[in-house]
């Protein structure tokens, strides 16, 4: 089977984690934390980093360092990972849903307006897949209205939007380092921001808001979000070679794309001209007018031995959420469509040119058996 991902630690990992053991530092008090705050944030070219222990903390501590709290509502896309919605909940927020644009599955940013009201409080764009959410649009209706912007930046490391690099470009940015993602610490995320407030802020939330003169003193509520040494010198290793990661990022979707965009019914994905795109997960879109949902699609490619992954179910369509009466009666086509029809092909970051042609030989081989 051609695994859907595999990460890569071909360099510094084992000597750093050996670090570790040998002195001792493995909770989150050891060096490689600050390290990978420091040298993470300069990559993204932000002052300040706050590393935590996944992407769905980090999208929680985003939200608090911003001021997001009880009664607030977040503007979000549907079509996003749970985390997202989840976040906001935990802070007694409400999430607005919006839809999105079908060429590049991002959030439709002319539609974030009509969902503003007294109430809202902040603008949660979700780079999805790779390729960056067309920043401009949301920071001129927050300056208008007033609202802080959290990019998840969790797929998109080191992608750019107009030469800034995504995650960079919001009050906040938040980060997963899950172990599919371009660098990975295991499990692992990280805030990012140039406010110092924020900064802060966040540090407090990530650490149980214990106060800076007095480790056992707290003045809210907070949470055991950190990170350990252990992870965060894996993920200083990994940072060193993540020019590399993209490039083999960007190289294998350049061989689906040369393939795949010649096979009728099946919708590659777009790069818009002031985006530069990592490509985190080689993700398709296959025409309705095929007769093939991407379920089906991936148990026969399953049975060619290609592994693949299910596009996000979107939030107005999740059981919990319905549940809790949220998103009633909304409709949202673009995400239900993609929720249906996409899906993502091998993207490990080990997979081989022979690799890529033997997945394209069988998603082909699906297509032309239809
Ligand atoms: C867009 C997005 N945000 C946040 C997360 C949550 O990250 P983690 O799995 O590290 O909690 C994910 C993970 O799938 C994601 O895809």
């Amino acid at each position: 089977m051609i695994p859907v991902y595999e990460p890569l630690m071909d360099g510094n990992e084992k000597k750093y984690l050996a670090e570790c053991i040998d002195t001792g530092w493995v909770s989150s008090d050891g060096p490689f934390v600050k390290r990978l705050e420091d040298e993470f944030a300069a990559y993204c070219g932000v002052k300040h980093g706050i590393a935590v222990s996944n992407g769905t903390a980090a999208l929680e501590v985003g939200l608090a360092a911003i001021g997001v709290g009880q009664d607030d509502e977040v503007i979000m896309p549907s079509f996003t990972v749970v985390s997202c919605a989840i976040a906001a909940i935990r802070l007694g927020a409400t999430p607005v849903l919006v839809d999105s644009e079908p060429d590049t599955w991002n959030m439709d940013t002319s539609r974030i307006e009509a969902k503003i009201n007294y109430r809202t409080r902040a603008i949660m764009p979700v780079h999805i897949y790779g390729h960056p959410v067309d920043m401009d649009p949301v920071l001129d209706i927050a300056r208008r209205h007033n609202l802080k912007v959290i990019e998840d930046a969790a797929e998109v490391h080191g992608a750019m939007y107009k030469n800034r690099k995504a995650g960079s470009i919001g009050n906040v940015g938040s980060f997963s380092f899950n172990a599919n993602n371009i660098i990975t610490t295991g499990e692992g995320g990280m805030v990012i921001t140039d406010d110092p407030a924020a900064a802060e802020r966040a540090r407090s939330y990530r650490d149980l808001f214990s106060i800076p003169e007095h480790r056992f003193y707290h003045n809210e509520l907070g949470y055991n979000f950190r990170m350990t040494n252990l992870q965060a010198a894996i993920g200083v290793a990994q940072l060193e070679q993540i020019d590399r990661f993209i490039e083999i990022k960007r190289r294998n979707a350049a061989l689906y794309t040369a393939r795949l965009s010649k096979v009728k019914g099946i919708k590659t994905p777009t790069e818009k001209p002031w985006a530069w795109s990592v490509y985190w997960m080689y993700a398709i879109e296959l025409d309705p007018k095929l007769g093939i949902d991407a379920t089906r699609m991936a148990q026969l490619l399953a049975q060619k031995g290609v592994a693949t992954g299910p596009f996000f179910l979107g939030m107005h369509e999740q059981p919990v959420f319905q549940r809790m009466d949220l998103f009633q009666n909304e409709k949202y086509p673009v995400a239900d469509r993609l929720a249906r029809q996409g899906f993502y092909l091998p993207s490990g970051l080990t997979l081989t040119e022979s690799q890529i042609n033997e997945v394209c030989d069988a998603v082909e081989g699906v297509i032309k058996s239809l």
